[in-house]
């Protein structure tokens, strides 16, 4: 492994995630590029040295363009490039990692599919797997009381409108109980990947059993 690559990605991950109280920390990066290393592996059994290599900085990069985070995408790109040619990637490699990490989000791929490559869905399996389970749970109302949502509302119902832009989606006002009926537990129909699949399967049962539980607290008083 180019170690100093890895580094420096996790680096970059720190400098810019490190304060993130929206489900999108450091340590969100740090799983997403362990994941997408493991996931690979259990599909394809070996891995080479540069894919492992792509795979995790992608992974720590991934959120630092991402244009909810941040309205510096296009600065924080072309620090990217120039580390990425500094540690001597070739232009393949760097244009698969650039294109992954601005097209893997899921509000990018409302209006229309990226097709991203056989890494990057990997590691856009990593991140959505990172958004279900107990972890995804937990970053959802992270990220609902950042943006100051409610936590549910029973007058306020899940909208699901189909080819939805991304600002329109990031804008409408809806409550964090909603948000896993209108995209979290879409998310495991939408792996790209047997292993992603597989664990995405347990991860939304899991999501499931926390909603049927949560309904039931709320309206057993009534
Ligand atoms: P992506 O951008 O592909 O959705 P990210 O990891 O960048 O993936 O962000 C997804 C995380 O943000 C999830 O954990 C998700 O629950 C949370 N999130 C996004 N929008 C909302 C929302 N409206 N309400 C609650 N959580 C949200
Ligand atoms: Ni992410």
């Amino acid at each position: 492994m180019n170690e100093e690559l890895i580094d420096s990605a996790q680096m970059l991950a720190k400098r810019y995630l490190k304060d993130d109280t929206s489900g999108h920390d450091y340590f969100h990066a740090e799983r997403v590029a362990q994941l997408a290393v493991k996931l690979y592996q259990q599909d394809h059994y070996s891995i080479i040295t540069a894919q492992k290599e792509a795979l995790t900085v992608m992974g720590y990069l991934h959120d630092i363009v991402d244009d909810k985070l941040t309205k510096k995408t296009k600065q924080r790109l072309q620090i990217i490039t120039e580390i990425l040619r500094l540690h001597q990637l070739d232009t393949m490699e760097i244009n698969d990692i650039i294109y992954t990490i601005t097209h893997m989000s899921y509000a990018q791929n409302l209006k229309q599919h990226y097709q991203l490559s056989l890494l990057g869905q990997y590691v856009q399996d990593s991140d959505r797997l990172d958004a279900l389970g107990a972890l995804g749970v937990a970053r959802a109302f992270a990220y609902g009381g950042r943006h100051h949502r409610k936590i549910y509302d029973p007058a306020i119902k899940p909208v699901m409108i189909a080819g939805e832009s991304a600002r329109a989606y990031h804008r409408r006002k809806t409550t964090t109980i909603n948000h896993f009926y209108e995209k979290l537990l879409q998310l495991p129909q939408q792996m790209n990947t047997n292993a992603g699949k597989i664990l995405a399967q347990r991860r939304g049962a899991y999501m499931q059993q926390f909603l049927d539980e949560f309904i039931n607290e709320w309206y057993s008083m009534y």
